[in-house]
């Protein structure tokens, strides 16, 4: 089966010597939605450009629906969608006119591409500002006029860039959800994202990612199970020494993570701090705590 995207041994140094991509493979299934996630400067956007057909690796292949970008990029251009990470709206533009003239130039009827516009801005929440002339708007509502953009294109995959950052956590949700929809209804979607609870919602594989090759990749749940703590305690008021033999302890000034290695001891470890005035939380593994052991944060 012809995968959505398919990446292998791909690197990209830039012009300035910037070993970007070091051999990076991944693959996204088509009818569902791959998160990358990694740290700053991982290389997931010069990925993204890649794989949108804006910038020539140095080697290794990017498929996009089976079709090599750097051979054949208008074979490409026509199935795909992007919401960059840096997008800037035409400031004279009002969001009506962005999302219906960039469908429109999709070649689709004009009644075709009024209905797409209506519902992507509804989707979006900016139906009562689509009038309105993108300067007049706040960052937030331009990035919801772009991200509305790619909602209404009938592109096959969709390559969003951290489409939500700088929107409130309303909206956000808001997007989850038309991610999801799109996704149900067969459409393949790469997302980069640093919030890990929008990983964890909307994913259905993730890749992580560091200095410009694959660290990991699985469902939400293979990924937080991949490291050895099984659940994590907030410790505050400070004070927890003593329970390091527990697991690893993280400090955070007056406040303290501990990471359990058995699930077992989390009463254990309750009673004790309680019994010194203190007060835990426990609760699950997070993924953003997965992604510090991973990639190398407090935890190491
Ligand atoms: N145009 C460029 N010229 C030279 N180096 C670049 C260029 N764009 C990015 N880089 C470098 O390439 C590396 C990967 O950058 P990239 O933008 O792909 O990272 P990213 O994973 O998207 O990071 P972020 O999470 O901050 O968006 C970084 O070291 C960055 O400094
Ligand atoms: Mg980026």
């Amino acid at each position: 089966m012809v995968e959505a995207v398919e990446v292998e041994a791909l690197s990209k140094v830039y012009k300035n010597g910037t070993k970007a991509l070091q051999g990076m493979s991944l693959k996204a299934e088509k009818g569902r939605l791959l998160t990358v996630i990694g740290r700053n400067g991982a290389g997931k956007t010069t990925m993204v450009r890649v794989l949108t057909t804006q910038l020539v690796p140095s080697s290794g292949t990017a498929r996009v629906l089976g079709v090599d970008v750097v051979a054949e990029p208008d074979k490409v251009k026509p199935h795909i969608a992007l919401v960059p990470q840096e997008a800037q709206t035409n400031q004279s533009m009002s969001p009506w006119d962005y999302v219906y003239y960039l469908t429109k130039l999709e070649g689709v009827s004009s009644g075709e591409a009024k209905s797409r516009a209506i519902d992507a801005l509804q989707q979006v929440g900016l139906e009562s500002l689509s009038n309105k002339p993108c300067y007049s708007l706040s960052g937030g509502e331009k990035r919801r006029a772009i991200v509305a953009a790619a909602i209404a294109s009938g592109a096959e995959v969709l390559f969003l860039d951290e489409p939500t950052t700088g929107l409130d956590p309303i909206i956000r949700r808001q997007i989850w959800l038309s991610l999801r929809k799109m996704v149900e209804k067969g459409r393949t979607i790469v997302l980069t994202t640093h919030l890990m609870e929008e990983a964890e919602m909307v994913s259905d594989r993730i890749a992580v990612v560091d200095h410009g090759s694959l660290v990991t990749s699985g469902t939400p749940s293979d990924i937080r199970s991949s490291i050895t703590a099984k659940a994590r305690v907030v410790l505050r008021g400070s004070h927890a020494d003593g329970f390091e033999s527990y697991g690893e302890l993280v400090k955070l000034g007056d406040r303290e993570i501990l990471y359990l290695d058995r699930e077992e001891t989390a009463n254990e470890v309750v009673s004790a701090t309680l019994s010194k005035g203190l007060s835990a939380e426990v609760s699950p593994i997070t993924l953003e705590d997965v992604f510090y052991k991973l990639l190398g944060g407090q935890m190491e």
